[in-house]
């Protein structure tokens, strides 16, 4: 176990991949917390910046090599087997993935099992899948003895989750779970790869999750097109980030019209990033709270991958005395909302946003350190 991992969920992890797979050789366990975007979405595609926390939910994981030749991927009390680590479309295709990422890197891997235990609700907006991943490739490099620096295991993390699992995802949640330092918050510039520590100044200020319950899909069509749309647009303009744009550009360019809003929202998505940093830096949670409800609005209103549930869940939270702001998390079509608020207001928001969808399950988030700090075997300095 390594430092900070919760045991009770590692526990978990263990009996799993043992109720499925039978008692057998001691499993190497690892633990990847989920991210969280504070300002900063569907910018990492663009070069832009985010600024992100690492979440105190995430997925353990417990890998042993295989006694039957077969792969094997438990969770929940679902299991799956197959002879090959290649994705085929059901729930292991993410814990397996690492296998062909690692094997890709030219280390030798044994076919393996893996068991999963998760607090993280999946399909949320809180980076499961990479999470997921990270923990399995922790694992793997833990049961061989073998170490990677933080940049590499965010690499193959990512290299699993694009060139295996074949989702088309910019960097940033393989980055948050790996580099989100102990106790803040990380600005990463995906345009020039550097990152900056922000601490978290406030023990009072919590992040509430509410999940809708809708399950979004980041390999969907919806994704991928605001993916190509923004990097048609950049394309268009001459620039490689959207940090390089600038509004009498975007506004004097034959664009078609969604791609000038696409173009609009990453523009003004990567400055509030960096505003935000400023405003966790100066302890202003008034205004980190104004910059996350005008980074949903404009994943509303010129990104378009909100819902209308989203939305109302936002809007309820706004409402409650306390709540500093509020917007959709991660990629959107579907998943949950954080609000920012103080823990004298966390109860009546909590509340607030569970009715707004219909009794949707609520949580507290708050930061964690990422792989780095926890697997210090594993990731090297
Ligand atoms: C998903 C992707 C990320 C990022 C976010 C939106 O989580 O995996 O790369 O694009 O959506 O910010």
């Amino acid at each position: 176990m390594s430092i900070g991992e919760p045991y009770d969920l590692t526990t978990a992890a263990v009996q799993a991949l043992e109720e499925a797979g039978g008692a057998g050789a001691l499993p190497a366990t690892a633990w990847a917390p989920g991210r969280c975007t504070l300002v900063g979405e569907h910018v990492d595609y663009a070069g832009g910046q985010v600024l992100c926390i690492a979440v105190d939910r995430g997925i353990a994981v417990a890998v042993r090599p295989s006694a039957t030749a077969r792969y094997l991927a438990a969770s929940g009390g679902l299991a799956v087997t197959r002879r090959d680590a290649g994705p085929v479309g059901d729930i292991g295709d993410r814990a397996l993935a690492p296998v062909v990422a690692l094997r890709n890197r030219g280390l030798s891997i044994p076919t393996i099992e893996v068991g999963i235990a998760a607090t993280l609700p999946a399909g949320a907006g809180l980076a499961s899948s990479a999470a997921l991943i990270v923990a399995v490739t922790t694992a793997i490099l833990r049961m061989l003895g073998e170490t990677l620096t933080a940049r590499d295991l965010a690499a193959v993390a990512l290299s699993a989750e694009r060139d295996v699992v074949g989702v088309p995802c910019g960097p940033l949640d393989q980055r948050a779970v790996i580099d989100a330092p102990n106790g803040g918050a990380l600005l990463l510039d995906c345009r020039s790869g550097g990152e900056t520590s922000v601490p978290w100044p406030w023990a009072e200020v919590i992040l509430i999750g509410c999940d809708t319950g809708v399950q979004h899909d980041v390999g969907g069509v919806e994704y991928r097109r605001r993916r190509e749309e923004t990097e048609s647009g950049l394309e268009a303009l001459g620039v490689t980030s959207c940090q390089d744009l600038r509004a009498p550009a975007i506004d004097s360019a034959v664009l078609d019209p969604a791609v000038r809003r696409r173009l609009q929202h990453v523009m003004g998505e990567t400055r509030r990033a960096a505003e935000a940093a400023e405003a966790l830096r100066r302890s202003d949670v008034d205004a980190l709270g104004g910059l996350m409800s005008a980074s949903h609005r404009s994943l509303r209103d010129l990104h378009e991958v909100s819902t209308p549930a989203l939305d109302a869940v936002v809007s309820a939270a706004l409402a409650v005395p306390g709540c500093a702001g509020a917007r959709m998390v991660g990629a959107g079509f579907g998943g949950a909302v954080v609000a920012l608020v103080t823990s004298a207001g966390a109860a009546a928001c909590r509340s607030a946003m569970a009715a707004a969808c219909g009794g949707g399950r609520t949580f507290e988030l708050r930061p964690s350190p990422g792989l780095a700090v926890l697997a210090p075997d594993v990731v090297r300095g």
